[in-house]
């Protein structure tokens, strides 16, 4: 119980974030022209140790050159266990123009791991006047990452997103698995004769939502990896919007759709949610808390639920 208010996250969509490295400029445009609400231009993992410097060259380019529209523009800078993040750090913010809106900090064990980027931004933003702050998401992908979650989502004013990374995820915690999110082969509850696969990375993304939701943070799915695997996506971004999650990454385009389709709130979902609220409003004017919906029960907390529904999409929408 708190009598705080839990604060808002930030009011824009952020259904589908499509990587793309940035070795590779011939698909910057194409990321430009996708249904995706945020686009991630990737320095880390996507791109080899001797393309870094060509990389970070290319980015800092297209951010000035390419008309990205609405979207959300973002780069994913290296992990603070590398040489290369404070010249990512310092040469996008002193040579990347004003379009560029985040940086995204992947491997985050703890809550001083953002303070160190946001001292280095925060200095650079005051050395060369730039008047619109630069924004963090982080990747939840370490044991450590997990353990100190809540502290992480707590670590900067900047912080609007957290998402999980499964692969590195997965290789830090020792899980036996090489799979990028979904069901996993080995992960299963045996009744009966028969297998029935549980979720392996539910308590995580669980741990995710709570401490984004506590500190005003919007919560997201990372990569799915077999992108030849329409069914498995959707299978895992259902169960992360169920969750509480707002959306999830794509690595390949043809996963845009697929999350933009599953984290737009439908318009029967829309609709039932409408008219449980207009319920509970006879209801209240009734004299009652509780009432009868479709032969179920709907109350007072009925109306926070719906209302999350109805908010989402108008957000979307606008
Ligand atoms: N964004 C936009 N367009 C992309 C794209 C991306 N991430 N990846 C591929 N495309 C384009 C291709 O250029 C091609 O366009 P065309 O039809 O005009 O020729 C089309 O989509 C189909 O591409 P396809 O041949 O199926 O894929 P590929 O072999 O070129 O690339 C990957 C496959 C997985 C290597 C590539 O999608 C990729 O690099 N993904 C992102 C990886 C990443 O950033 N990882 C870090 C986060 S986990
Ligand atoms: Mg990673």
């Amino acid at each position: 119980m708190s009598f705080r208010i839990q604060p808002t996250p930030v009011a824009r969509p952020n259904r589908c974030q499509l990587f793309g490295p940035g070795s590779r400029p011939a698909i910057f445009e194409k990321m430009a022209a996708s249904g995706a609400d945020v686009v991630n231009l990737d320095l880390e993992d996507s791109v080899a140790p001797s393309d870094k410097d060509t990389a970070r060259a290319n980015v800092i380019d297209a951010i000035g050159s390419i008309d990205w529209g609405t979207k959300t523009l973002s780069v994913r800078i290296n992990g603070l266990d590398t040489p290369y993040w404070y010249r990512d750090v310092v040469d996008l913010l002193e040579q990347a123009g004003d379009r560029l809106d985040q940086i995204m900090i992947p491997k985050v064990g703890c809550a001083e791991d953002v303070y160190a980027v946001d001292a280095l931004v925060t200095a650079v933003e005051a050395a060369k006047g730039r008047t619109k702050p630069i924004s963090f998401e982080v990747i939840i992908e370490s044991a450590a990452g997990i353990a100190h979650v809540e502290a992480i989502a707590a670590s900067s004013p900047r912080l609007q997103a957290m998402s999980l990374g499964a692969a590195d995820f997965a290789a830090s915690m020792g899980m036996a698995t090489t799979g990028i999110g979904g069901t996993q082969e080995n992960y299963y509850m045996y009744h009966d004769g028969a297998k029935h696969w549980s979720d392996p990375w539910h308590w995580a993304q669980a741990a995710i939502v709570a401490a984004c939701r506590t500190h005003g943070v919007l919560p997201v799915d990372g990569p799915f990896g077999d992108f030849s695997d329409d069914e498995g996506f959707r299978a895992q971004a259902r169960r992360s919007a169920t969750l509480g999650m707002v959306g999830k990454w794509a690595i390949h385009p043809k996963q845009v759709a697929l999350a933009n389709d599953v984290f737009t709130p439908s318009q029967e979902a829309v609709q039932e949610a409408r008219e449980i609220l207009a319920a509970m409003e006879q209801a209240k004017a009734n004299g009652e808390g509780a009432t009868v919906y479709k032969g179920r029960l709907v109350d007072i907390a009925s109306i926070k639920q719906a209302e999350v529904i109805v908010k989402q999409s108008e957000m979307i929408g606008s």
